[in-house]
């Protein structure tokens, strides 16, 4: 077993060896070159300082609670692919801001992939925490080939090297903030970046090329070729595996496209039997690219037939929505604990929002409907109920759901016209709320989504009557504003 400065190296001779890589680090984390290149960098180095065989820097996606490979040196691709890291099984204490050292990883049970580990050749290794301003936002990990005891050094050479690796992980969110303030949707979040670190440079194939651009289009999270499945054994022997080409963290889908031709399928879909067979939690599709191109089709992206205009850019995606609705559905539920809220809705933009907000609200609600028109020209316009609701709503707490406020003049009508009848309270949940545009300043209590100065469709919201089965929300152009 050795210890951790090698033979030959005197204690002095390590420290100023992990000093002079560190001040090299230092440089690095502000460099401005892309996160991957710095991150990349420091893993080389910090291997090559410690004299180990491996480093890697492993982001933390809260969402799925899992640890993904941002960069690593030394590993194996295989062993890279071995599965997914749940980030409470693999040196699960690292996330609560604790140092992890194991000394035989074949044997500890804080280890996940404990024999991968040990076909990889890592005895030892050490895990420190990723912090960023009071949150730990991944994990060092140094791997060894030998048995070996991390001395304090060593700890607090890895301690200073995650800072700087966290540094420059903020350094690259603030650069996206920048390059995202134009655009007020985008969100530069911690499994952003490493959804973009893990990215492949190239593909194998340009029909995976395409589909991935696809699911970009789409805001569809993706991970290329995350995971091996292995399908046979010749006794320890792995002698079969498969390899899925997309898996889509937010759908927990596995896709695997393959061309028409016939030999090729039938023998992808002998191993997609088997690997569910083996695997059966797992979530898996075969895709051609006849199938993908309907997909793209019905979702709008290419022509639309009829409309003029043609959605160009999708603002928020369908897991988006969902995952906010969800949240607004919740914090109402809290809000009117022990209480019975009537949701009142405008026909017929909240074709989609108010059944997907009412089945994430869990009180007993009951909803009623409200239909408009609007008469006059531009300068006059006016609103006119041409449906009204079905019952009083005196007493009641009423709750306007509504799918989008931009001037404010439908809502605040509307508000004066309930607020006359008497309920006990009367609060509005908008999906969308495009500021820039207000005119008559609504109180609006719950917000989905702030939307810049564009015209929308999908998700309930139309263009003369189209788009609104949409699942997603998304910019049309040329604009109906300036079409006009
Ligand atoms: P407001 O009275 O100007 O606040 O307009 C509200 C209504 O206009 C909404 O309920 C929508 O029906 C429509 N609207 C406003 N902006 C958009 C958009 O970007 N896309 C689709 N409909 C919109």
């Amino acid at each position: 077993m050795l210890n951790s400065f090698g033979e030959g190296t005197t204690m002095g001779q390590h420290v100023a060896a992990y000093y002079q890589v560190l001040q090299e680090l230092a440089t690095e984390a502000v460099s401005g070159d892309t996160l991957r290149d710095t991150l990349a960098t420091m893993a080389k180095k910090t291997a090559s300082a410690m004299k180990s065989s491996g480093c890697s820097v492993l982001l933390f996606d809260a969402a799925s609670r899992r640890l993904l490979h941002a960069v690593s040196h030394g590993l194996s691709d295989w062993y890279l692919r071995k599965g997914f890291l749940d980030a409470d099984k693999s040196l699960g204490d690292t996330l609560e801001g604790k140092v992890v050292t194991v000394l035989d990883a074949a044997t500890d049970p804080r280890v996940q992939y404990r024999e991968m580990a040990q076909r990889q050749g890592i005895a030892s290794m050490v895990s420190v925490p990723l912090r960023q301003r009071g949150s730990i936002i991944g994990a060092l990990r140094v791997y060894t080939r030998e048995h070996r005891h991390f001395s304090t050094d060593d700890i607090a050479f890895l301690t200073a090297v995650a800072g700087l690796a966290a540094v420059a992980v903020e350094n690259a969110q603030l650069r996206e903030l920048e390059a995202a303030r134009d655009a007020m949707f985008s969100q530069p979040d911690v499994p952003r970046l490493a959804q973009d670190l893990i990215r492949p440079i190239s593909f194998s194939h340009p029909s995976e090329e395409e589909f991935a651009r696809l699911l970009d289009f789409y805001k569809i999270q993706w991970m290329y070729e995350p995971r091996s499945f292995p399908l046979e054994w010749d006794g320890d022997k792995v002698k079969e595996m498969f390899t899925p080409d997309f898996y889509l963290p937010e759908l927990d889908l596995y896709v695997e496209l393959t061309t028409m031709k016939q030999e090729l399928i039938r023998e992808k879909t002998r191993k997609l039997r088997r690997l569910k067979e083996l695997y059966p939690e797992v979530n898996i599709k075969l895709l051609t690219k006849r199938d993908y191109h309907r997909l793209l089709a019905k979702y709008g992206y290419g022509p639309l037939g009829r409309a003029e205009v043609n959605v160009e850019r999708i603002l928020l995606s369908a897991p988006q929505i969902q995952r906010r609705v969800r949240q607004l559905g919740k914090a109402i539920s809290g809000d009117y604990a022990g209480r019975s809220p009537l949701l009142i809705g405008i026909l017929k933009g909240v074709v989609c929002f108010m059944p997907d907000l009412m089945r994430n609200i869990s009180l007993p609600v009951s909803v009623d409907f409200m239909a408009i028109s609007y008469y006059g020209d531009q300068e006059t316009e006016s609103v006119r109920i041409i449906k009204d609701l079905d019952r009083s709503i005196a007493g009641l707490d009423v709750i306007m759901v509504e799918d989008i406020v931009d001037t404010g003049m439908t809502l605040n009508y509307v508000l004066h016209y309930l607020a006359a009848r008497n309920p006990a309270s009367l609060e509005v949940c908008t999906l969308l709320d495009k500021r820039v545009r207000r005119l008559v300043d609504v109180p609006l209590k719950y917000i989905g989504f702030e939307v810049p100065d564009e015209f929308v469709v999908g998700y309930g919201l139309d263009y003369n009557g189209e788009f609104r089965n949409l699942p997603f929300i998304g910019i049309v152009t040329p604009s109906p504003t300036e079409a006009k």
